[in-house]
């Protein structure tokens, strides 16, 4: 069979060379896309004389027939005709004949390809942007009914202070709202059309790119035909953004592991969100934070993949930038599936409030707030410090908290102390004491989800 370029070649390709080089087993996801962009271009192709109207017409017939047919599964993609484009212009020609071969007119695949990633992009962004509305209402709706579920809070996960459990996953809402703001900030440069540059110089037919822009719902078209065809940017920008909402979803999996497994017992994942082992009958794996923790490591992989094959590309198109595609399908792929299961595992997590209490009544962590006492006293807070790591000292020694330390057994340290230092020292003083603005306060928490609603309202 020839080849769709086949004219100055004397020979057949080698069979090999052929399958090494397609792109067909992957890029036919991009069919929608690409028929999407070449109805845009024959539409303009028509409107400016550039082809007969009847043949543009002839032709967008022709493609949505194909388009039908994809959608149906009836495509056979065949690797002799290497990738998305030439099968789809191979089934356009065998579905209306000679005609067809109009469509290629003033493009090359070079432009063709990255208009069809950038309208690839485009579809998934606007996509992922509500899925993670979705998770971000899975946080509001735990985060709601825990504001005053009290928890250790940890540095170098080490028990620091007290905390409200809703404070804490509101944490998480914001990394979310900050992965959508890069999402849709980036949209900016996804909508930009390439289409129009043709190989890499431009093109001797008359075009219209605005109006292939205007079909398409692209913001700009891209004012350097090199550049057009050359830029992966913005797939970069795709995969350094779900790197780091993939780095938010793992510390957020190594929590949930951490939090449930019997040491700590402050969540319990639904059964339905975990699995059990083959050999130990008693096991209850939260498999599926393990998964999204590890899985991390492929999306890093694709971004790192995809800035080392662009590194050392002159200008324009090199056969190198096909190596864009799998990479990110990949990471649209685990987005989605990642996205998809953490909405309802956050929904269904039971929330252990008993657990998180006793474990902040057995700890150290409310030693700030006794300092801090001993400063509204008077005390430089340096000084208060010292006094309050020796009583922390003389606490651990004499096997007690800081809640059953005698009031002699203060005054001890410091003549200052007074029998209200007591209520001071209780968990839930603790965390309502700490009302700075974006503070664990019940009040300040209640301030944020209020803010959090209107976010998510607009
Ligand atoms: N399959 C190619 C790719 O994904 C399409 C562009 C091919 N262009 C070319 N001049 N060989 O990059």
């Amino acid at each position: 069979m020839s080849k769709l370029w086949g004219g100055r070649f004397t020979k057949e390709t080698n069979q090999l060379v052929e399958e090494f080089t397609a792109s067909i087993s992957f890029d036919q996801q991009l069919a929608k896309e690409d028929i999407e962009g070449s109805m845009a271009h024959v539409t303009m192709l028509g409107e400016c004389g550039i082809i007969p109207t009847e043949d543009a017409e002839t032709i967008k017939k022709g493609l949505q027939t194909i388009l039908a047919k994809v959608e149906k599964g009836e495509v056979q993609f065949q690797v002799e005709h290497e990738d998305i484009h030439m099968n789809i212009e191979k089934l356009l020609i065998d579905e209306i004949g000679p005609v067809g071969g109009k469509l290629h007119t003033g493009r090359s695949r070079n432009d063709q390809v990255a208009t069809d990633m950038h309208l690839y992009l485009r579809h998934k962004t606007e996509e992922f942007i509500q899925l993670l509305t979705n998770v971000q209402k899975a946080f509001l709706q735990q985060a709601s009914e825990n504001v005053d579920t009290i928890l250790p809070g940890y540095t170098h996960l080490q028990r620091a202070q007290p905390v409200s459990f809703g404070h804490h996953l509101m944490a998480y809402f914001w990394m979310f709202e900050r992965d959508k703001e890069r999402l849709q900030d980036s949209l900016k440069r996804v909508n930009m059309l390439p289409l129009g540059a043709g190989a890499l110089a431009g093109t001797t037919f008359p075009i219209n790119r605005e109006r292939v822009a205007e079909l398409l719902h692209f913001e700009t078209v891209y004012p350097n035909s090199m550049d057009a065809v050359s830029d992966r940017d913005f797939i970069l920008e795709f995969l350094s953004i779900a790197s780091i909402l993939m780095t938010h979803i793992s510390r957020l999996s190594e929590e949930l592991v951490i939090w449930s497994s019997q040491e700590f017992q402050f969540i319990e994942l639904d059964d339905s969100f975990c699995t059990g082992s083959s050999i130990m009958p008693q096991k209850k794996n939260p498999d599926v934070p393990e998964l999204l923790r590890a899985k991390t490591g492929r999306v890093y992989g694709n971004l790192i993949g995809l800035l080392t094959v662009l590194k050392g590309l002159p200008l324009a198109y090199n056969k190198d930038m096909q190596e864009d595609k799998e990479g990110m399908l990949d990471t649209v792929a685990t987005l989605d599936g990642s996205l998809r299961l953490l909405a309802p595992m956050i929904e269904t997590m039971q929330v252990n409030k008993d657990k998180m209490k006793r474990a902040v009544k057995e700890d150290y962590s409310n030693a700030t707030d006794i300092a801090d006492y001993l400063v509204t006293k008077g005390l430089p807070f340096r000084e208060a410090h010292e006094v309050i790591g020796k009583i922390v000292l003389y606490s651990i020694q004499h096997k007690k908290f800081l809640l059953e330390l005698k009031i002699e057994e203060y005054q001890q340290f410091s003549p200052l102390f007074e029998e209200d230092i007591y209520p001071i020292l209780e968990p839930e003083h603790v965390v309502a004491a700490r009302n700075s603005l974006g503070g664990t306060a019940p009040n300040q928490v209640r301030a944020q989800l209020k803010l959090a609603y209107e976010k998510l309202a607009k």
